[in-house]
């Protein structure tokens, strides 16, 4: 029995707010944010679950299918609603679902741990015929918009994916990790604001991503040759190039989003299976190779035949 993905959907909040304007509130401006980053614009607004809520709506229309045909729902987000309950409940009730529901939070990397949590449920003895996967952050809301080292870089949005039992299709390896001694690098009080040592997460997160992909690789019997489409957790342009020339992954192969976006955390990777979709890379068969990283620090990888 193998998975595939059926349906991809995504949500932006309307409110764009570009480089300009950031730049006439804190001392940066539109050519150092894109020469050190990619990063041209964000979208800013939304409460998670509706964000969530919309892309999970699409992405169930986009599989042909209706909210009874989902088995179980899992949220994956870094800033919930609230406390308690779990975003999925209010996201469950909202698209009119009846399944099981639980959030993850792995932070950036929050979609590759769904993705193969989904998997697994999928396998299990009586698992779900279909789990809905949504990536959902409004990252706005703890974002320190006077700090130029962070209000650079994140942005809100949310999307989602479908995935269901299918002959075609299927996850070949994968590649989980986590370093909790590096948490003072990259993290948000309860109330509080996002505090980052931005060289030191770049410098951990080349290395991290670098060796997942070579791990998760191996595992798949693969080189960097055999991946066809690359998606990686967009968090910096130079993150993303710095990590294609240490595995060999290739640029031309690999899709982006960040320049519209920013950093939308769990949402990264399903808003640029997205783009790649619409670009019309995602073809039966192609070799997937999804990768995440972020706070924790926590990182992931899966090689995927489309
Ligand atoms: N606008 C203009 N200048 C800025 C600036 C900004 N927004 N932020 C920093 N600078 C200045 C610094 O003060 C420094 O000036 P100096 O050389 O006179 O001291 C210079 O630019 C270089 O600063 P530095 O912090 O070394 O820049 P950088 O190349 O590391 O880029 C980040 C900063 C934040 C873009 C980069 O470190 C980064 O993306 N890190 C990873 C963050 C990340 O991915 N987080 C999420 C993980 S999921």
């Amino acid at each position: 029995m193998t998975i595939r993905v059926a349906g991809i959907g995504t949500a932006l909040p309307e409110k764009i707010v570009t480089n300009d304007e950031l730049a006439k509130t804190i001392d940066t401006n539109d050519q150092w944010i894109r020469d050190r980053s990619g990063i041209g614009q964000r979208h800013v607004g939304g409460v998670t679950s509706e964000l969530a809520t919309e892309a999970g709506i699409r992405a169930i229309k986009n599989a042909g299918l209706t909210p009874d045909d989902i088995g179980l729902l899992i949220v994956c987000t870094t800033t919930p609603d609230q406390q308690l309950p779990a975003t999925s409940a209010v996201v469950q009730r909202d698209i009119g679902l009846t399944c099981g529901a639980f959030d993850i939070n792995a932070v950036c990397a929050g979609f590759i741990y769904s993705y193969v949590m989904a998997y697994g449920q999928m396998l299990m003895p009586g698992g779900p015929e279909r789990v809905l996967v949504i990536g959902s952050e409004s990252l706005s809301r703890i974002v320190d918009w006077t700090d130029r080292g962070t209000a650079i870089l994140f942005g809100d949005g949310a999307g989602a994916a479908v995935m269901e039992r299918h002959e075609q299709g299927e996850m070949l390896a994968y590649d989980l990790g986590s370093n909790g001694e590096l948490q003072e690098i990259l993290y948000a009080d309860h109330g509080g604001y996002i505090k980052m040592e931005g060289r030191e997460v770049f410098k951990r997160a080349v290395r991290a991503v670098s060796g997942s992909v070579e791990i998760a690789l191996k595992k798949a019997g693969m080189t960097a040759d055999d991946i066809d489409v690359v998606i990686p957790h967009q968090a910096n342009i130079r993150i993303i190039e710095a990590v294609s020339q240490r595995t060999g992954l290739s640029m031309e192969k690999t899709h982006n989003v960040i320049e519209f976006t920013g950093n939308t955390s769990s949402a990264t990777i399903p808003l640029t299976l997205a783009e790649a979709e619409r670009n019309g890379a995602l073809q039966p068969g192609q070799i997937v190779l999804m990768t995440g990283f972020g706070a924790g620090m926590a990182w992931g990888t899966a090689v995927v035949r489309w």
